[in-house]
């Protein structure tokens, strides 16, 4: 080796290091050039045959070379480092440090939180959630409920029918829930208190009316129930479900062919800032009633039809439309879009994914 060699490469040498194009390739170099058997390592081997002079002369050229070369490849090695490390944060998108992204929550609909708010006030007064099917034969629906053939809302433009079985059962979609009353008395022992919300059907539709609704039925059967059980139970489920101790009821004499006496129940509300509110004087200059629900007496020939004695049962049923309820608690003033899914509507009433309005209290609070 002498020091033309030396200097010729030296050039070389480092063009190569600044030229490596990965990592993989500038290690190579390096083994190649500092390693064991490295063609540097080989020149500083050969400084121990030389004579004193030639080292001196030698000597230097050869460490600054290996100098050099260490310094290039630790420059070229953080070079092709920091172009790795571009590389994944252009494509890598994880990143531990920043917040979870809350995605599109979904939302609980008004009709599914006024069912949990009327379980919550009726789980309160020692209530159970019965349910029955929406499939229903006309006999629960209709004759065991004491309704006769003739009766107007057996027709057809008022019920939807499924077409005639073979056996002669006639299958229709359930027009209220009262059909649950009857399930439950025939499969249940007295004492029954329960409450059973579910959709009902009815050939009918405009803006208070559609084809598919929701009611939520109340049985109570008990030794020595009357009607002044059925009023206190409505008014302390209505001042608990509009959060408001002001709320007066009126009960006019009506009829059910399942129900006697039957009473309708009007709610009392004022006028707010042009919006009906449940409660304050309906006697009032502002005032008004609202008809909210269906109730009475269970008829004696109902409790029979399902196997009780009426002399020793009695008690009292209701039913109300969960739809209305829903409107009037929050504002609504039409149906149809109860049953459209639109996001935007859910979300103007408030019906936001953890900004549901929930019940304050329970009875009582
Ligand atoms: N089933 C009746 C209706 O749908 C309501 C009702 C239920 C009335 C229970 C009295 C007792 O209109």
């Amino acid at each position: 080796m002498n020091g033309a060699l030396v200097s010729t490469e030296y050039q070389a040498e480092l063009s190569e290091i600044a030229s490596a194009a990965s990592l993989a390739d500038l290690e190579a170099i390096r083994v190649a050039k500092l390693g064991k058997a490295g063609t540097i390592t080989a020149l500083l081997k050969t400084l121990g045959g030389m004579t004193p002079e030639q080292r001196q002369a030698e000597g230097p050229k050869i460490h600054a070379l290996r100098e050099a070369v260490t310094v290039a490849i630790a420059d070229r090695k953080a070079a092709l480092d920091e172009v790795a490390l571009d590389a994944r944060l252009a494509t890598e998108k994880l990143d531990m440090s920043l917040p979870v992204s809350p995605g599109a929550p979904g939302s609980v609909h008004p009709v599914a939180q006024v069912m949990d708010e009327l379980a919550e006030i009726f789980a309160d007064l020692g209530f159970a959630v019965a349910t029955g099917p929406e499939i229903e034969d006309d006999w629960h629906n209709f004759t065991a409920l004491n309704i006769p053939e003739t009766h107007p809302a057996r027709a057809m433009h008022d019920t939807f029918y499924f077409p005639d079985k073979e056996d002669g059962k006639k299958m229709l979609l359930r027009t209220h829930t009262s059909p649950v009353q009857i399930r439950t008395m025939m499969n249940q022992e007295p004492p029954i208190r329960i409450i059973a919300p579910g959709r009902t059907y009815r050939s009918d539709s405009d803006a208070t009316h559609t084809p598919m609704f929701h009611q939520v039925e109340g049985l109570v059967i008990d030794r020595g129930i009357h009607m002044g059980h059925l009023k206190w139970t409505l008014e302390t489920f209505v001042k608990a479900f509009f959060e408001r101790d002001d709320i007066v009821l009126r009960l006019r004499p009506s009829f059910f062919p399942f129900t006697e006496p039957s009473a309708e129940v009007d709610v009392g509300f004022t006028w707010e800032k042009g919006r009906r509110v449940i409660g304050g004087d309906p006697t009032g200059p502002n005032g008004g009633w609202m008809e909210i629900l269906g109730s009475g007496m269970v008829h004696p020939k109902v409790i029979a039809n399902c196997g009780l004695d009426p002399d020793e049962w009695q008690g009292f049923a209701f039913g109300c439309g969960i739809d209305r309820l829903a409107m009037l608690k929050y504002g609504m003033d039409d149906l149809r879009p109860f049953f459209d899914g639109d996001l935007r509507w859910l979300k103007h009433y408030g019906f936001a994914a953890l900004d549901v309005p929930t019940l304050s209290g329970g009875v009582g609070a």
